[in-house]
């Protein structure tokens, strides 16, 4: 199985290379951004709690977050392969993300860590913000949410690095440039 961890801060295009990556080698794609907003439209119980965390920039706390994992993961059971988006953002998280796939005799593949300027992040949020009217693209949240990264998601790379798992990608310039560098990344695999 072809287990990819995509990472980066908030924008730097994640959910776009996904799709991608998705398309190139027939993966199943779990975002647990897109998983709480689909839970916040629903107004289900998460819905509710998430709702709080991520119009204040904040991480919504690991028990829940890989609870929910857990359900989505179940239901992608003949898979080639998953990307995660988004997840995991924290040690806690990694650690329960290798224990989930060791336990279905599997292991994560590839981190794949996308590097973008951060006043790139900003501009890309501020232009979506204008059209898709995420309740987090605003720059109070976005500031919030790169301090976030910054504090708690960023160590991630170390230990990813510490497994042998950590690939930095450039993530700047055009869509189909990064792609191609993320392909190739994977090809090498
Ligand atoms: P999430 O939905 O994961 O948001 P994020 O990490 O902030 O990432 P984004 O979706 O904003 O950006 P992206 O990297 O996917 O970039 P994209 O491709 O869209 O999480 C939202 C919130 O949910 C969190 O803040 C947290 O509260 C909560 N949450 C989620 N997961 C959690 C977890 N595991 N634990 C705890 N809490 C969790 O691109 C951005 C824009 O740039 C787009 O408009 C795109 O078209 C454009 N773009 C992309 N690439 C390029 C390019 N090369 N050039 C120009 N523009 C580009």
């Amino acid at each position: 199985m072809l287990n990819i961890v995509i990472f980066g801060a908030p924008g730097s295009g994640k959910g776009t290379q996904s799709e991608l990556i998705i398309k190139e080698y027939g993966l199943d794609h779990i975002s647990t951004g897109d998983v709480l907003r689909s839970e916040m439209k629903n107004e289900t119980e998460l819905g509710k709690i998430a709702k709080d965390y991520i119009e204040k920039g904040q991480l919504v706390p690991d028990e829940l977050i890989v609870d929910m994992l857990a359900k989505v993961l179940d239901s992608k059971v003949n898979s080639k392969g998953v990307i995660f988006d988004g997840f995991p953002r924290t040690i806690p998280q990694a650690k329960a993300l290798k224990e989930m796939l060791n336990k279905r005799g599997t292991d994560v593949s590839v981190m794949l860590n996308l590097q973008v300027e951060e006043e790139e992040l900003i501009n890309r949020l501020l232009e979506r913000g204008k059209v898709s009217g995420r309740s987090d693209d605003n720059l109070e949240t976005i500031k919030s949410r790169l301090d976030v990264y910054h504090k708690q998601t960023a160590p991630l790379a170390d230990y990813y690095i510490g497994e042998g798992k950590h690939v930095a990608i450039k993530g700047m310039g055009t869509i189909e440039e990064i792609f191609g560098r993320i392909k190739e990344a994977v090809n090498n695999l």
